[in-house]
């Protein structure tokens, strides 16, 4: 068992249990964190299967006292919090149908922006002194090819989150280089998850690509910027798309 300790947003959904497999497989601890109370018998069922401490957080990252105290408690668990994995995000197209603009009120923009933004960036700033007095840490946050472009219909608020993750990405790199953390996302193509499958796009079978990606293929990039060898990784982006953008 490694002692480091990981911290998984999202982590009941496709791309997040994938992400946590890996980790606990490779020894880490690792802390999952669901608004689905799953996560809790994920959390012991991952525990149970790699024999690693494990523990699940039942918090809704879209109010910000929850995530503060999620930092906090997460924190206590061990005592040490070494890597962060921003990955949970919503997408306007869960609520089945394409919300174009015109139609995007004030209250669904500032609820992607408080999970898919404002939840990564309290959890950096409340992370981040710990890893940096440590001298090593790893935060990955997960994007999206809509965080490189804009090419989506009816996603304004979720490419703009996007966009803004890669900024903090950036700038959190910039401020913690020197420490011994690095920052970086990842930004995949669609990847095969109930959010996709959940889409008007998949169930009209009108969507047109290569094919999906698996949410063990993004993971595994994930796997492999939390880990010793990516140390002079920092501030990246990683396309997972399978070639379906090239910037
Ligand atoms: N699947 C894709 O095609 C794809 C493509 C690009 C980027 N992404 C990004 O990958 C990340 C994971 O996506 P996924 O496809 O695995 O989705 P998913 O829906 O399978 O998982 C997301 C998880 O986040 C949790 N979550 C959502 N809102 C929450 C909240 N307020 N508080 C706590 N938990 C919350 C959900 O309960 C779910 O378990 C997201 O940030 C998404 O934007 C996914």
């Amino acid at each position: 068992m490694n002692e480091r300790v990981a911290l998984i947003t999202g982590g009941a959904g496709g791309i997040g249990s994938a992400c946590a497999e890996m980790f606990a497989a490779g020894g880490l601890q690792v802390a999952l964190v669901d608004r689905n109370p799953d996560v809790h018998r994920l959390a012991a069922a991952l525990g149970e299967k790699h024999h690693v401490p494990t523990i699940g957080f039942v918090v809704d990252l879209a109010r910000e006292e929850e995530v503060t105290a999620l930092a906090r408690d997460a924190l206590a668990w061990k005592g040490r919090v070494d890597i962060l994995v921003n990955n949970a995000g919503i997408h306007p197209k869960q609520l089945d149908r394409k919300f174009m603009l015109e139609e995007v009120t004030n209250a669904h923009w500032a609820e992607v922006f408080a999970i898919n933004l404002t939840a990564p960036f309290i959890l950096t700033r409340e992370l981040l002194p710990e890893m940096k007095a440590r001298g090593w840490g790893r935060i990955v946050n997960n994007a999206s090819t809509s965080g490189r472009t804009g090419r989506v219909n009816g996603s304004t608020p979720y490419t703009a989150s996007k966009h803004g993750l890669i900024g903090l990405t950036r700038s959190s790199a910039i401020e913690s280089g020197q420490s011994g953390v690095t920052v970086n996302a990842i930004a995949p193509g669609p990847v095969l998850t109930q959010r996709i499958m959940n889409a008007p796009e998949y169930r009209s079978g009108k969507a047109q690509m290569v094919r999906y990606g698996k949410p063990e293929e993004a993971a595994a990039v994930i796997n492999f910027l939390v880990s010793d060898q990516a140390a002079y990784v920092n501030g990246a982006v990683y396309d997972v798309n399978g070639g379906t953008l090239m910037a």
